[in-house]
């Protein structure tokens, strides 16, 4: 149905190939997340500049910039892992669903089991494979069941690889296998949200495509928020992209598409095309 359109300048010829199908193209949709006037410090230095951001509802929204932008402090300000960081301090709102996570009555535990979190390198506990998916529903006290752990291995794509060994140990997958495990891990206790921190970065080009494969997926139930510096995985994967640049401004925040085929902003323009960063 879409319209067929030749580009031939050579600053398009450079940009990563956008895939326009996995692409929303509005903005109508429910907002999920939502930061407003975010400013984050470690010590004295500012981190993050009064971002304000919505994310939608079961989309992917990449973060993309160079490195030390900011993108991962973003990150950790939706589901309150920087309160973990001691140096960090915030300014500004985060709510979810309207609500404001910042606010006193917010248990930041409870908060990560609705938004939870994979990180760049796989971090699955030294157990088995079963014990891992089922560990966040046990720390809650919930019942474990084999459907629960099977349903979670499936919607991370890894059941069949290791359905026949789901007592072994975690730790003897490989590199891919182990960060779709730590996805199932989140999965298994029902969140909204999966934020991702460069989650394939450390993987080999086979392991990252099933990744990127298993994000589009995701989205169909879940609300996915990924960092990536792989500016042609954001093209691939995103249907909403927010540029970072240096100093921790959010310059340009759009469509996947219309960030990398027109943006706005010439210092996007700039970065997208190669001209630094
Ligand atoms: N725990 C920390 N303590 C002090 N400074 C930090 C900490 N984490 C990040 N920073 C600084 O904050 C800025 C943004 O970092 P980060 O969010 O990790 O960027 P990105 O993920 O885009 O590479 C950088 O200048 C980085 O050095
Ligand atoms: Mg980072």
């Amino acid at each position: 149905m879409s319209e067929q359109t030749e580009t031939t300048s050579s600053t398009a010829a450079q940009r990563p190939e956008v895939n326009t199908e996995s692409s929303g193209g509005q903005f109508e949709g429910k907002t999920v997340l939502e930061s407003r006037d975010l400013d984050v410090y470690y010590g004295e230095t500012q981190a993050l500049q009064d971002v304000s951001l919505q994310i939608p509802e079961k989309q992917v929204t990449a973060m993309i910039g160079p490195s030390g932008c900011g993108k991962s402090t973003f990150l950790r300000c939706l589901n309150r892992m920087n309160d973990l960081v001691d140096t960090a301090h915030i300014e500004g709102d985060v709510f979810f669903n309207g609500k404001n996570i910042y606010a006193d009555d917010v248990e930041s535990v409870a908060l990560r089991r609705r938004i939870g979190m994979v990180f760049q390198h796989p971090n699955p506990f030294p157990k088995t494979i079963y014990d891992n998916v089922a560990y966040g529903l046990r720390v809650q006290n919930n019942e474990v069941t084999d459907d629960i752990i099977e349903d979670s291995l499936r919607r991370a794509a890894l059941w069949d690889e290791v359905k026949d060994q789901l007592d072994t140990s975690a730790l003897d997958l490989s590199g891919g296998q182990q960060q779709r495990l730590c996805i199932a891990r989140a999965i298994a206790v029902d969140p909204d949200v999966i934020l991702m921190d460069e989650p394939a970065s450390a993987l080999d080009p086979i392991a990252t495509s099933k990744i990127e494969d298993l994000i589009e997926e995701l989205a169909e139930e879940y609300t996915v928020v990924i960092v990536t510096h792989n500016m042609q995985q954001a093209a691939r994967i995103s249907d909403k992209t927010a540029v970072f640049l240096t100093g921790g401004e959010l310059v340009e925040f759009d469509d996947t598409n219309k960030i990398f085929e027109n943006p706005e902003n010439q210092r996007v323009e700039d970065y997208i095309t190669g001209k630094f960063g």
